[in-house]
Order: structure tokens, then C-alpha cells, then sequence
């Protein structure tokens, strides 16, 4: 689909993407390098990123690509700091690297646990705490009154519970929570705004794959009238609208892109019998002598 955003919004911006080389990560490097900003994406798999770095270089977009995990330190600094050499600055820090699978709690190792909460939250705070002397106001290449933007990709599977989700449920709260501190201190002292994205269930990416596989998601849409699958490009045109100026004054919120799934309930009467239960009920109360308990209605 085409963009509505014009073409150059983001000209002359550097980005760098963790698990930027693949599902949503990847579709928005693409995008933000096709409204203008140069690219470095990491990621685990050095052919991943080989193969990503190929694809945004034959869009046009000048894209970097580094080998590096999350959840070791000197990897997020040997990735920001080659970053900085190959474009001289940083923009926008994406923290899109995660890591997910179905299992119910009681089959959950600690460690199984904690593997999640170091790539999604652990990992996402490194990034963050190492990307911060380039993004804030007067850091290398920056305006001194302008900082860069940060946006951390969440998930809505928190905001009540899911099932044989509590690692992710856990690690996206915490990714959530540390994209409000950051946006409260950093948008203060260093004019960064910290915002997040969580997307609902994206066609074509590893999170429908482990998280929906056929059988599950098939009979899932019989009881979730609003379910349907977004699109990467939809979690994309979210990150390019809080990364340019039309977001220029959102800072600390969580973006929900899921069509309003996350709200969906399965659905008790249908209109037509509320409709007579709801007058039904409403005649009754207003029949009813005063001081008769609601029990007895
Ligand atoms: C139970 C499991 C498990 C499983 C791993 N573990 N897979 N436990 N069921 N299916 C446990 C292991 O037993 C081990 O604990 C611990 O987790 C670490 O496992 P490793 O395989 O050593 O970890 P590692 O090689 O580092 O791999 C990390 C990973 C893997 C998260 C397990 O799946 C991965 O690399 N994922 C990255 C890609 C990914 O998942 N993308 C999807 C993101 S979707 P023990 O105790 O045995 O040592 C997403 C969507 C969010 O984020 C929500 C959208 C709606």
C-alpha cells in the first residue's frame, strides 16, 4: 500500500532498528528509509541481516546492517558506536527485538522466563541506556535544543492476561513502564521523546506463528467477532507517524494497532434480546414499591 505520509519526512534522519532485519522490524526500516532516513539494522542472524541490508540497498535506502544480541551490552555498543561512524549521528532508536513462545506457566523454567524479560525489557533498556549521548539534544551531529526519538514495540497481551503468555505479558509491562520513565526523564532533560507501539496479531510475522498457528487462530475467529490480522505495514505507518514531526508532541504513550481486538469480549445476548431484557428489567424497577431489595425484582 502507499504511504500517506510525503516521501521525505524523515530526510536526513539516522535510524537504527533492533530486529530490524525481519516481520514488523524489517517493514519498518523499509519505510522509514523510503521517507528519507538512512538505516542500521541488528539482529542475531548475520544472514537475516545480510539479506534485509540487500532488499532496503535495492529500495534506494542507504542501509547498514550489524550482527548483534540484545542482551549483551558490548554488542549494543559496538553496534551504536558503528553506527555513529558510518552516519555520523542517531535519530531514531526502534527497540523491535523479542523474543516469544506458548507455554503455560507451570512448564515455564525461570530461566525460560528471564530469557524473555533480557531480550524484551532488559534488552530494550541496554539499547536505550547506550543510545542515549547520541540521541540527546547536542549530542554527535545534533541540534543543541533538539534530541532524537526512541520507540519501543510492545504488545497488548498485558492489559489483562493471556494465556501461556506470562513471560511476554511480564516483559512487555516492563517494556511499557520503561517507556513512560524514559519519556518523563529524558523528554525533561534531553528533549528525547519516548514512545511505544503495540500491535495486535501482524500477517506474516513470527509473533502469528508461534503465538496463532492455524489451528488455534482458526477457531479463535468463531468466538472474537473483531478478529482479523493486521498488517506490517500498519505497525510501520504508526512508527513513521510518532518518528516525524506529526508526532512532535507525543511523548510516554503506548500506541495500540490492533483494530480495538484487545478490547473484544465474546458477546452474552444478542441486540434483540437486550433490547427486551434491558425494558423488561426497566419495567420491573419502575413497577416495583420502593424499599423491595433488587434480588427480589
Ligand atoms: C518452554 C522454552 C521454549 C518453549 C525455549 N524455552 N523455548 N521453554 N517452551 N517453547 C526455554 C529453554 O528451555 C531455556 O530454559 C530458555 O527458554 C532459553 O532457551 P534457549 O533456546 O537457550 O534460548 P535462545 O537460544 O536464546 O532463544 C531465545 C528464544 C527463541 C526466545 C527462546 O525463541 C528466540 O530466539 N526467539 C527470537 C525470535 C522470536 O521469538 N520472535 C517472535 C517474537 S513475537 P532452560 O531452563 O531449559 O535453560 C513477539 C510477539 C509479542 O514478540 C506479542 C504479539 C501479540
Amino acid at each position: 500500500m502507499e504511504s500517506p505520509f510525503k516521501s521525505d519526512i524523515l530526510k536526513g534522519k539516522v535510524a537504527l532498528l533492533t530486529g530490524g532485519g525481519s516481520g514488523i522490524g524489517y517493514e519498518i526500516s523499509a519505510q522509514l528509509g523510503k521517507h528519507g532516513a538512512s538505516i542500521a539494522i541488528m539482529g542475531r542472524r548475520k544472514h537475516v541481516v545480510d539479506s534485509a541490508v540487500s532488499a532496503l540497498r535495492s529500495l534506494s535506502i542507504q542501509a547498514i546492517g550489524f550482527e548483534g544480541d540484545v542482551r549483551k551490552r558490548d554488542d549494543a555498543i559496538r553496534v551504536l558506536e558503528s553506527t555513529i561512524n558510518q552516519f555520523g549521528k542517531l535519530d531514531i532508536l526502534v527497540n523491535a527485538a523479542a523474543g516469544n513462545f506458548l507455554v503455560p506457566a507451570e512448564d515455564l523454567s525461570p530461566n525460560g522466563f528471564r530469557t524473555v524479560i533480557d531480550i524484551d525489557s532488559v534488552g530494550t533498556f541496554t539499547m536505550c541506556h547506550e543510545a542515549l549521548k547520541y540521541l540527546k539534544k547536542g549530542g554527535p551531529g545534533k541540534n543543541p535544543s533538539s534530541g532524537g526519538i526512541i520507540i519501543n514495540i510492545s504488545a497488548t497481551l498485558h492489559y489483562t492476561a493471556t494465556w501461556y503468555q506470562i513471560h511476554v505479558s511480564a516483559a512487555k509491562a516492563a517494556v511499557d513502564s520503561i517507556t513512560r520513565s524514559l519519556a518523563l526523564e529524558w523528554g525533561t532533560d534531553y528533549d528525547i521523546r519516548v514512545n511505544g507501539i503495540a500491535p495486535g496479531p501482524i500477517e506474516g510475522t513470527a509473533g502469528v506463528r508461534k503465538l496463532a498457528p492455524e489451528e488455534i487462530s482458526s477457531k479463535r475467529r468463531e468466538h472474537v467477532p473483531l478478529f482479523k490480522l493486521g498488517e506490517k505495514w500498519d505497525i510501520a505507518m504508526a512508527a513513521l507517524y510518532l518518528a516525524s514531526d506529526a508526532g512532535k508532541y507525543i511523548n510516554g504513550t503506548t500506541l495500540v494497532v490492533d483494530g480495538g481486538l484487545w478490547l473484544s469480549s465474546p458477546r452474552h445476548y444478542s441486540k434483540e434480546a437486550v433490547k427486551q431484557l434491558s425494558r423488561t428489567v426497566e419495567r420491573r424497577s419502575r413497577d416495583a414499591p420502593v424499599g423491595i431489595p433488587r434480588s427480589k425484582l
